[in-house]
């Protein structure tokens, strides 16, 4: 199988309120296969979403490298980096980021690279239970529903890399399952998955888990 993530010897620190640098991530690797999904795990502020949001592009480490789909993306200029997330590297965040005044099928719309029909867009919300708020607002969802806009986003372009941040927090059992099999599907097609979670739901369809104590560690 082929690599489609590499973060070799990652360092990330933070500076606090009174200027103090804080290491978050010392000498992180780690490296995620096509067809692939590890469930990175960890206490609060251990730098879970910072991995993440390095793996992504979206924050940029102090040390190390990033490969993704066999490049090194480390210091890309921010058109390369926004060009490569949108076209291979689908991300569910913490939070789920839908700009509020658009419904949910228009959120999904917004991240598709080429025009879906709204027949595509309507048959890919029904994956995860949302056709029949497929035309609310983003704000007017639940948070559940709204995680689940927000994964279906992420999946849409069937990224080659997807990282999700907490995918299944404030879902319930059936809701939770939908995230599950979306996971394992887009593994089964050939995309790498990283997920960051506490849920130890995710030990049912991890390939791999990783606890961040060992990502400190983990030779590439
Ligand atoms: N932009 C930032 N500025 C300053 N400190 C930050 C920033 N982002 C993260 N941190 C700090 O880095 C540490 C790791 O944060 P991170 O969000 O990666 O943890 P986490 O493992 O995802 O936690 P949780 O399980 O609560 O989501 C925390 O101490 C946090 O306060
Ligand atoms: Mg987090």
């Amino acid at each position: 199988m082929s690599t489609v993530l590499m973060l070799e010897n990652i360092s990330k620190s933070f500076r606090d309120d009174h200027r103090n640098r804080h290491t978050v991530l010392s000498g992180v690797s780690l490296r995620l296969d096509a067809g692939e999904i590890v469930w990175l795990h960890g206490d609060s502020g251990s730098g879970k979403s910072t991995v993440l949001n390095i793996a992504g592009l979206l924050s940029t480490p102090d040390a190390g490298s990033v490969w993704v789909d066999g490049r090194d993306l480390t210091r890309a200029a921010p058109k390369i980096a926004a060009r490569t997330r949108a076209g291979r590297i689908g991300m569910v965040f913490q939070s789920s980021n839908l700009l509020p005044e658009l419904t949910a099928l228009e959120n999904v719309l917004l991240a598709a690279r080429e025009r879906p029909s709204r027949d595509q867009l309507l048959h890919e919300l029904d994956r995860f239970g949302l056709t029949a708020v497929a035309d609310r607002k983003a704000k007017k969802l639940s948070g559940g529903q709204q995680q689940r806009v927000a994964f279906c986003r992420a999946v849409f372009n069937r990224p080659a890399v997807l990282l999700a941040d907490e995918p299944t927090s404030g879902l319930d059992p059936t809701n939770t399952e939908l995230v599950l099999e979306a996971l394992r599907s887009s593994a089964a097609n050939g995309c790498g998955v990283l997920v960051a979670s506490h849920d130890q739901i995710f030990e049912q369809v991890a390939h791999r888990e990783l606890p961040m104590s060992e990502v400190l560690i983990e030779q590439v």
